[in-house]
C-alpha cells in the first residue's frame, strides 16, 4: 500500500473540541461540571421495558427479579448501560408511564429489595443501570394531585395547571392531548380544568412553580443517592409550556388519517424557551454526582433537538435522536441524515442513535430481517452511543394483536390512526419452551408468530442468527475504539449503497451498506484494497477486499483498513 494514498483520519476534531470547552468558563449555575463523565460515549444501552423483559412472579408480566436473572445474558451480548421504562408505583393507565409514587417499586415489579438486589448485581456484573423518569405529569392517583384537586386553597393547588373554562364553558384552549381529545380535564367539585397532555389520568406538573422543581430534584436525588447511573427523562420537551396558553395554529398539513395531535402545530404547548433552565438546573442535580447520565426524549426537528444539548454543555448528555426510526429506509435519506445531524451537533456534543422504543414500530418490523441486519450493523457503527430496545437483538418484527388484546391507551382512544403500541412491546423470546420461556403463564401480550424459532435459545451459537450478529458487533465495538470513539467521515453515496469510515489513531474501518435486494457494486478507497474483512451480515462471505467491491443483496461489511499515518 502506498503511503501517499491513505485517507487521514480527522482524529483530532472531536478531542480538541473536548480541550476547548474543558477551558472554557461554564455558564448558568455549571461551576462545578464534571467532565469525567463520559462513559456512555463508548459504551452501548439497552432499553428493558419490564413488563415484557422476563416474567419471575409466574403472573404473565416481567419483574425485577425477571431481570436480575438475565443479566449474565445481557453482560454476555455484550452492552454497558440497561434502561429500565418505569418501575415506579403506578395504577398503570399508561403502563407506569403514570406515577403515583416517585420513590416507591410497584408491586407488580416487585420490592426496593429486589431493585437493590438489581442494582448491586448490574454493577457487580459491569453493567449501568438507568431509570426512567417522568416529570412532566404524575398519576391523578398521586397523592400531590389529589391535594391539588380537593379544594382552590389547597397548598398543592398550583402543582398541577388548572385553569377556569373558556367563556364558552369549554377548555381554556385549543390545546390536544397526545392520545386524542383535548389536553384539558374538566374537575367537577372544583370548577376548573386540569391539564393534561397525556391521559386525563396523567395530569402535567407546573413546572413553574420552584416547588414542584424542588420535590422531582429531590425524587432524583433518591434514586441516585442509592447509586442509579442516571435517567432518561421522559418528554421533557414538554416541561415548560406557553407562560399565557395560547391557542397552538392549525397544522395546514394534516390529514384525518393523522393521530388527532397532529391536526395542530405543537408551538405553544412545548419547547418554550425556558426549558433551558430547567434542563440545566436537572443537569446540576445529576452533577452532584460522579459519572451520572442524563438523557432526554425529544421528539422535534434536528435544530431544536441541538438545543437540548444547552449552552456550555448544560442540557442534557444525550438527546434521544430519533432520526433513524423516523427516516424512509434508502441509502440517499439514511447517509442525508446522518450528515445532517453530524454537522448540526455542537462541537462538544456528543451524538446517539436509535432504531426503535417502546412507542414506535420494531425495525423489523419496518424494514424485514434482511434489512434489520443492516439497520444493526449502522447503529453499532456510527459515531455516537447506540440504544438498543430489548428483542431488536432477535429481530423481533411486526406481531399481530388480537383485538381484545389490545392494551395500548393510546390505540384504545385512536383505533382508527392504527398505532399500537404494543406491536413493539410483546414479551422477549428466551426459548422454545411454553411461553417463549417468558412466563409460566399466558403472557399480557402475544408472542410473535415465529417464536419457536425466533429465541435467545435457538439463536444462540447458530453463526447466522441475528443474535450472534449483535454479539459479533458489540464485541467488535469494544475490541476496537474507532467503532465507538473514532471520528466519522462518508465516503459514498450512490446506487443504494452507502459507505463511511470510522478511524482513530490506532485503526481504521470502512462500514459498506447496500440497501437494495440485489447485488451492489462500490468503489473501495485505496487504504482499504486488500483488506481484512472483519464483519458481514451474510455469515457466508469470505476473502479479502477487493476493488470494486461487490456487496450481496441487502448486504453490510466492515473492512479494516491501513493502520492511519
Ligand atoms: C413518552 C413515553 O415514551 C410513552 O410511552 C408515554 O406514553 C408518554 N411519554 C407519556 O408519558
Amino acid at each position: 500500500m502506498k503511503p501517499e494514498l491513505r485517507l487521514r483520519c480527522n482524529s483530532t476534531l472531536y478531542h480538541a473540541g473536548a480541550e476547548r470547552r474543558a477551558a472554557c468558563a461554564i455558564p448558568l449555575n455549571m461551576s462545578d461540571f464534571k467532565r469525567a463523565s463520559r462513559w456512555w460515549r463508548s459504551e452501548t444501552i439497552y432499553q428493558i421495558y419490564p413488563r415484557s423483559f422476563s416474567d419471575h412472579s409466574g403472573d404473565g408480566v416481567g419483574d425485577l427479579e425477571g431481570i436480575r436473572a438475565r443479566l449474565p445474558y445481557l453482560r454476555d451480548l455484550g452492552v454497558d448501560a440497561l434502561w429500565l421504562s418505569p418501575i415506579f408505583a403506578s395504577p398503570m393507565k399508561d403502563f407506569g408511564y403514570d406515577i403515583a409514587d416517585y420513590r416507591a417499586i410497584d408491586p407488580l415489579f416487585g420490592t426496593m429489595a429486589d431493585f437493590d438486589r438489581l442494582l448491586a448485581e448490574a454493577h457487580e456484573a459491569g453493567l449501568k443501570l438507568l431509570l426512567d423518569l417522568v416529570p412532566n405529569h404524575s398519576s391523578d392517583q398521586h397523592a400531590w394531585f389529589k391535594a391539588s384537586r380537593s379544594s382552590r386553597e389547597d397548598p398543592k393547588r398550583d402543582w398541577y395547571i388548572w385553569k377556569d373554562a373558556a367563556p364558552d364553558g369549554g377548555p381554556p384552549n385549543n390545546w390536544i392531548s397526545n392520545f386524542g381529545g383535548p389536553a384539558w380535564a374538566w374537575d367537577e367539585a372544583t370548577g376548573q380544568y386540569y391539564h393534561h397532555a397525556f391521559l386525563a389520568s396523567q395530569p402535567d406538573l407546573d413546572w413553574r412553580n420552584p416547588e414542584v422543581r424542588a420535590a422531582m430534584f429531590d425524587a432524583m436525588r433518591f434514586w441516585l443517592d442509592k447509586g442509579v447511573d442516571g435517567f432518561r427523562v421522559d418528554v421533557i420537551w414538554h416541561l415548560a409550556k406557553d407562560e399565557h396558553f395560547r391557542d397552538n395554529p392549525p397544522n395546514p398539513d394534516y390529514t384525518p388519517s393523522q393521530p388527532e395531535i397532529e391536526r395542530n402545530l405543537q408551538v405553544h404547548s412545548a419547547d418554550q424557551p425556558e426549558i433551558h433552565r430547567i434542563v440545566a438546573d436537572m443537569r446540576s442535580v445529576m452533577e452532584e454526582y460522579d459519572e451520572r447520565l442524563l438523557i432526554g426524549e425529544i421528539y422535534l426537528p434536528l435544530e431544536r433537538l441541538m438545543d437540548y444539548y444547552g449552552e456550555g454543555g448544560s442540557g442534557v448528555h444525550l438527546p434521544f435522536n430519533f432520526q433513524l426510526i423516523q427516516t424512509d429506509w434508502h441509502a440517499q435519506k439514511v447517509a442525508a441524515l446522518v450528515a445532517e445531524y453530524e454537522a448540526a451537533i455542537p462541537e462538544d456534543g456528543w451524538p446517539n442513535w436509535v432504531l426503535s422504543n417502546h412507542d414506535q414500530p420494531r425495525i423489523a418490523a419496518r424494514t424485514g430481517e434482511r434489512q434489520a441486519r443492516n439497520a444493526a450493523l449502522l447503529l453499532l457503527t456510527l459515531r455516537g452511543t447506540p440504544t438498543l430496545y430489548y428483542g431488536e437483538e432477535i429481530g423481533i418484527g411486526d406481531v399481530e394483536i388480537p383485538p381484545g388484546r389490545i392494551q395500548d391507551p393510546w390505540a384504545k382512544q385512536e383505533p382508527e390512526t392504527s398505532r399500537n403500541r404494543d406491536k413493539a412491546r410483546t414479551p422477549m423470546q428466551w426459548s422454545s419452551k411454553p411461553h417463549a420461556g417468558f412466563s409460566t403463564t399466558e403472557p399480557w401480550l402475544p408472542l410473535s408468530a415465529d417464536w419457536q424459532r425466533r429465541n435467545v435459545a435457538a439463536m444462540t451459537g447458530e453463526g447466522s442468527s441475528m443474535l450472534e450478529l449483535h454479539r459479533s458487533l458489540l464485541h467488535l465495538r469494544r475490541q476496537h475504539t474507532a467503532l465507538s470513539t473514532g471520528d466519522y467521515r462518508q465516503l459514498s453515496v450512490a446506487d443504494d449503497t452507502f459507505t463511511f469510515e470510522r478511524c482513530d489513531a490506532q485503526a481504521r474501518f470502512a462500514v459498506l451498506l447496500n440497501f437494495a435486494s440485489e447485488p451492489r457494486e462500490v468503489a473501495l478507497h485505496p487504504a482499504y484494497e486488500g483488506g481484512a474483512i472483519l464483519f458481514s451480515t451474510d455469515a457466508k462471505r469470505t476473502g479479502a477486499a477487493n476493488a470494486p467491491f461487490t456487496l450481496g443483496p441487502d448486504e453490510g461489511v466492515i473492512i479494516q483498513g491501513d493502520p492511519p499515518s
